[in-house]
């Protein structure tokens, strides 16, 4: 028997809830998981990753362990579109299908709050294994070892035009830049443009969200490190008919709102950038509402 699990890609913070709020799109990775008489084989990933320290299998086994779940080998097939280091959960995907492969193999892949709580713990944080696992706009809240986590239903039809760099930005080193201590003012401003935010996504306010995606505790400092990120989010404030602007994750992707009718939109912002995001990919995307897909073959 084979488990197969779907997870998508997943763009975390969305400006002021760091580590806090996250939601996932319609790019996927797709892993196969197979229980054998010994060792462990790992197919369709870079050769660098096809070892013991792979991330998939080190989730696997940590939920294995949790689940009660003994094995004496393994063979995970992965494929799919995220790329890998460039703040679109690629790691998380990792993660959670690790994990649901366990969870399956004794029948708790439903068991999604418990998958969230040990992928949280694996993860550091909850923000992109959250929307992977729920699907939507998820806001989490850590609590001991418990993570308390909603998928808000969103009112509008909303497109997400993810701009891709060519180059990548490890999450250690982007958080290795950030203050250890914020100022009270900095505080506040990100705690009102997330209750604006999220607010605003419920209820379909438009002229909330380009406020409410405004931040003050993280893409200042992460922007230094992003070759046109500053003259990027300058030319993206200038078209009205944007919704918003964040940096996706720890970056370096940046991800822009539109709305579902402005079919023009990704040409429109593709003439605006022009130099700045010379090499850069430019896919639209929407919210992927299911969160992981699993199955057995
Ligand atoms: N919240 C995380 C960060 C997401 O911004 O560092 C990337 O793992």
């Amino acid at each position: 028997m084979f488990v197969r699990v779907r997870v998508p890609a997943t763009s975390a913070n969305l400006g002021p809830g760091f580590d806090v709020a996250g939601l996932a799109v319609t790019l996927y990775n797709t892993f196969t998981f197979e229980l054998t008489d010994g060792g462990l084989e790992i197919l369709g990933c870079p050769a660098q990753f096809a070892n013991e320290d792979n991330l998939t299998y080190y989730a696997f086994k940590q939920a294995a362990e949790h689940v009660g779940l003994s094995f004496k080998g393994l063979r995970i097939t992965t494929a799919g579109d995220v790329p890998y280091t460039r703040g679109l959960g690629s790691s998380s995907t990792c993660i959670v299908a690790g994990i649901v492969g366990a969870f399956a193999f004794v029948g708790r892949q439903d068991d999604r709050q418990d998958i969230l709580n040990v992928a949280t713990k694996i993860e550091g944080h909850p923000d992109n294994v959250a929307p992977a696992i729920f699907g939507g706009m998820t806001v989490s809240v850590v609590d001991h070892d418990h993570v308390t986590t909603l998928s808000l239903p969103i009112a509008h039809d909303y497109r997400f035009v993810t701009l891709i760099p060519p180059f990548t930005l490890s999450t250690e080193k982007a958080r290795a830049i950030l203050p250890t201590r914020i100022d009270r003012e900095d505080a506040i401003k990100n705690v009102s443009h997330l209750a604006l935010l999220t607010a605003s996504l419920i209820n379909g306010y438009d002229e909330g969200l380009r406020l409410g995606f405004k931040d003050r505790l993280h893409q200042p400092y992460r922007g230094k490190l992003i070759k046109n990120y500053f003259p990027i989010m300058e030319a993206l404030e200038k078209d009205q008919q944007i919704l918003g602007a964040y940096l996706s994750g720890a970056g370096p992707t940046i991800m822009v709102i539109i709305k579902a009718d402005d079919t023009m939109g990704v040409v429109r912002i593709k003439e605006e950038l022009g130099q700045l995001i010379k090499d850069w990919k430019v896919e639209k995307l929407e919210l992927d509402t299911r969160g992981f897909v699993c199955d057995f073959l």
